[in-house]
């Protein structure tokens, strides 16, 4: 055993959230409709309409964030809320709800991470062809510019856009109606990268001091097998699933073995003159980590039967024809959701992101999703949680040790909120809300066993 090296002194912990997952009052003060709010969850899964209704509970939750010693907080702008239409007139009512929580958690000492966009595309962008449709970019700059304008003084820690590669892969929860084809969805990527890289260059122009970074879902891919042809296909899904969207954001340019899958599938997306040079001029200063688990791939059967979704659960890979199909890990272990657990995984994920890119790395989302129960006595008991926390946390450590410039951690999530696929069901703040899919109770905010164990943790860093 080395001998560990301590989280750096100004490390960042804290905790994360996204606005549609949340905050509610999705029609109020002005707001206009996302793709969210339109769309029809499953039968006896909740909507995002009331969430966890943090608009209007703001101020009670940073004080508990407070109380919990958090430095930094990790949450997304609702663009509806700015610009209720995507592109058109400024909202000052949705203008001020940012203004007044970010002036809330600088008050507490709070760093406010903010993420620009994560999963809710203003609807009426969505009508108009969405991120297939080039406007989209020129309205996304727009937002951004109102973005650094309004808040580029005060929020030091920015993120584009959540998730890109999940909205690509899994396109389901961010396209009400129809499920873009993969080309179209391979063209929508390209003209979120040319955005990003926009927001990027504008961030940079316009807010001194201020970093910036992409926010992805990242996971090192293990093959299932020793056997090349699995080390191969892991080595595929791993271009394509990750690397294409980090090496567009830090090195400017396509990862070769993702554009050769994307040109031998018909995929490649129009390039516009301009689009590449700008996208290199547009570099990073972090980059901000999703991770949940690991996966296990294997080759392709190249028989047909690579799609057939596992245990129902829409987020589980599933595989693609002629590319990889999902393998079994039987050495580790599972979430009652069917996620897997994999702590060390993190400190293999954070290698080889840093190994690549040699950009400071922040954890942006990890966490663990179950069925918390609300005691008569108004305790939660999720030792399961703190178990998990504790062993990421430690792996973190230990990545850190072997050299990852790491600089936060935000678990996923600070309150529970709307999961993307399970609605209420499936838990993963820190601190319980009193409410139920169907029911919306007290919305009272009761806190975990896992919210003292983080406290505590957080003072001794
Ligand atoms: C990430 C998303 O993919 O995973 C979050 O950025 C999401 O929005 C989280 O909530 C957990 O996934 P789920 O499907 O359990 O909510």
């Amino acid at each position: 055993y080395k001998e560990l090296k301590e989280f750096p002194k100004d490390f960042l912990w804290g905790a994360s959230t996204s606005a549609y997952q949340v905050e509610g009052a999705y029609d109020e003060d002005g707001k206009g409709l996302s793709v969210q709010d339109v769309h029809t969850p499953p039968p006896g899964i909740t909507d995002f309409k009331v969430a966890s209704d943090h608009y209007h509970h703001y101020k009670e939750d940073i004080k508990l964030m407070a109380e919990l010693g958090l430095k930094a907080y990790r949450f997304s702008i609702a663009w509806t809320r700015i610009i209720p239409d995507g592109s058109g007139e400024v909202n000052e009512k949705g203008l001020q709800f940012y203004h007044d929580l970010i002036d809330e958690l600088l008050a507490n000492n709070i760093d406010p991470i903010a993420t620009m966009y994560h999963f809710d595309l203003p609807y009426k962008l969505h009508e108009n062809g969405g991120w297939a449709n080039r406007e989209t970019i020129d309205a996304f700059e727009k937002y951004s510019k109102i973005l650094f304008e309004n808040y580029g003084g005060k929020v030091k820690y920015w993120l584009t856009i959540n998730e890109q590669n999940v909205m690509i892969n899994h396109p389901n929860a961010m396209n009400p109606g129809r499920i873009p084809s993969k080309k179209e969805l391979y063209q929508q990527s390209h003209n979120m990268f040319v955005a990003s890289a926009k927001a990027t260059l504008l961030c940079h122009e316009m807010c001194e001091d201020a970093k910036i970074g992409p926010a992805p879902n990242i996971t090192a891919i293990y093959a299932e097998k020793c056997n090349p042809s699995d080390a191969l296909a892991a080595d595929d899904w791993e271009s394509i699933r990750c690397w294409l969207y980090l090496d567009i954001a830090v090195h400017g340019r396509y990862n070769t073995i993702a554009w050769s899958y994307m040109e031998e599938k018909g995929y490649t997306p129009d390039i516009e003159a301009g689009d590449m040079e700008l996208i290199a001029k547009a570099k990073p200063d972090y980059i901000g980590v999703n991770y949940y688990a690991t996966a296990t791939v294997c080759a392709s059967k190249n028989d047909g039967t690579d799609c057939q979704p596992r245990n129902g659960d829409q987020q589980v890979m599933i595989g693609e024809e002629g590319v990889y199909r999902a393998g079994v890990n039987n050495y580790l272990e599972q979430t009652d959701f069917g996620w897997m657990v994999d702590s060390i995984g993190l400190r293999v994920t954070l290698r080889r992101v840093y190994d690549r890119y040699h950009l400071p790395l922040l954890i942006t989302e990890n966490g663990l999703g179950a069925k918390d129960e609300l005691q008569a006595d108004k305790t939660v008991h999720d030792d399961y949680r703190i178990d998990y926390l504790k062993r990421h946390f430690h792996q973190a450590q230990l990545a850190i040790t072997d050299g990852v410039e790491l600089i936060g951690y935000c678990p996923w999530a600070f309150i529970d909120l709307v999961s993307t696929h399970q609605g209420y069901g499936k838990r993963y703040g820190l601190v319980y809300v009193d409410r139920e899919e169907d029911d919306l109770k007290s919305l009272e905010r009761i806190k975990k066993d896992s919210f003292y164990w983080y406290k505590e943790f957080i003072l001794n860093n």
